[in-house]
């Protein structure tokens, strides 16, 4: 005898909301209320610098530069990295679309690689696979919070040449061989979107151990100012094209109070997702994703895929809602960026459909990264999320059983 599932009328295995506390408090206000007391709260100096010093010590980078997003994170790092006008950086097209524009910006072509199916996570072989003379930098995404294989990556770039960028948007204090994410390769580059570990509403940061690389992503993010003094005004000397992503006080305010709070969060959320290992990882057709070797992850709701062939995977995610289950099945918002509008017509520009001669002659076939489709095809993202409960957590494991035993037996 199954129970009856809420699908089919009967009670739900999870018959009240997610517990989801507001993740600004008290802390983010006394902060808050420094900094504006304090009287400035334009960037970079001031509190702004002390919280960049707070992030560089905390992730055990030389040099952090803060920004106003992910994408504007990405986009200094590789400016810094000195990517230029027609060279390739070879990514995943399972990401999300700021890793890309990040590349378009700088007039440099997105190459697509495809995902490890066991990892989740882009593959090296499929990476080497695509490297060519114009290849300059590799952006490892390490979605979901898991590690990518960054001895692999790392080989790859001793080999060739080619810089490592990791994109660590998702993966605050995640950590491979002991190492933070964002410490490993040439840079790395983090966002602080309300989505992310730690957050400011909107914001980002580069690191990097390179003092040069550090040098040029610190001019970038302000119009290439120079304001140690040194320089009167009238007097600045542009060195180079750049754009203002400073960040202000009010985002280092709630950053520096966030900050203090991701080592609990990470531990919870690694508590809910072993407890996920521990108690589904029996099931038939359920398939977690793979760890890499040495990695632990920060987490974000997990990969999950349905394999089995009794039911659809559609079906299996309709009834696990029905108990009530956060179930999501996209990966990121455009899923396969190989398959959005703007990578198949190269559109740059929105009133215009010429294309930049840049990107004029690359194609894009559309089924180039196959396990990327496979993957949205069966996956089924069980929920993470540090405010939750551990009774949430009960009823979500004891949901997917549920339904489980019901359909697929
Ligand atoms: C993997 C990944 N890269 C880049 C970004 C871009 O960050 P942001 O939204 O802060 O620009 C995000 C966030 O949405 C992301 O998840």
């Amino acid at each position: 005898m199954t129970d009856k599932l809420a699908l089919h009328g009967g009670p739900q295995a999870k018959p009240t909301p997610y517990t989801l506390t507001n993740r600004y408090g008290e802390e983010e206000i006394v902060e808050l209320r420094k900094a504006l007391e304090s009287g400035k709260l334009m960037g970079p100096a001031g509190i702004v610098e002390e919280f960049e010093g707070e992030l560089a010590s905390f992730f055990g980078v030389r040099h952090m530069v803060t920004v106003t997003s992910g994408t504007a994170a990405l986009h200094t790092a590789l400016c810094a990295l000195g990517v230029a006008e027609g060279d390739e950086v070879i990514t995943t097209p399972m990401t999300d679309i700021g890793t890309v524009a990040a590349i378009l910006a700088l007039h440099a072509i997105p190459v697509f690689a495809d995902i490890d199916l066991d990892t989740r996570l882009i593959d090296p072989a499929s990476v080497s696979e695509r490297i060519t003379a114009k290849t300059k930098c590799i952006i490892t995404v390490h979605m979901s919070g898991m590690p990518c294989d960054m001895d692999a990556f790392m080989a790859i770039g001793d080999e060739t040449g080619v810089m490592i960028l990791e994109d660590c948007a998702q993966a605050h204090a995640a950590t491979y061989k002991g190492r933070m994410l964002g410490s490993i390769g040439d840079a790395g580059g983090f966002s602080m979107n309300e989505s992310k570990q730690m957050t400011t509403g909107d914001g980002g940061f580069v690191a990097t151990n390179d003092d040069e690389t550090g040098r040029i992503a610190s001019l970038f993010r302000d119009k290439t100012y120079i304001r140690d003094g040194s320089v009167g005004r009238g007097g600045q000397p542009i060195p180079f094209f750049a754009l203002n992503y400073r960040a202000n006080g009010l985002h280092a305010a709630v950053g520096r109070a966030q900050l203090a709070k991701l080592p609990g969060l990470v531990a919870r959320r690694r508590a809910i997702a072993s407890r996920y290992y521990d108690e589904l990882g029996d099931l038939e057709g359920l398939s977690l994703p793979n760890i890499v070797e040495g990695g632990d992850p920060s987490w974000w709701p997990i990969a999950a895929r349905y394999m089995g062939k009794k039911t659809s995977r559609d079906d299996v995610v309709d009834a696990l809602r029905a108990e009530g289950l956060t179930i999501s099945t996209g990966m990121s918002p455009a899923n396969n960026i190989l398959r959005t509008q703007m990578v198949q017509s190269k559109r740059y520009y929105p009133l215009t459909d010429e294309v930049p001669s840049f990107w004029r002659d690359v194609v894009y076939d559309p089924d180039s990264c196959p396990n990327v489709d496979q993957l949205q095809d069966s996956v089924v993202r069980l929920p993470v999320d540090e405010r939750y409960t551990d009774e949430d957590v009960d009823q979500t494991i004891a949901g997917v059983r549920k339904v489980w035993a019901a359909l697929i037996g």
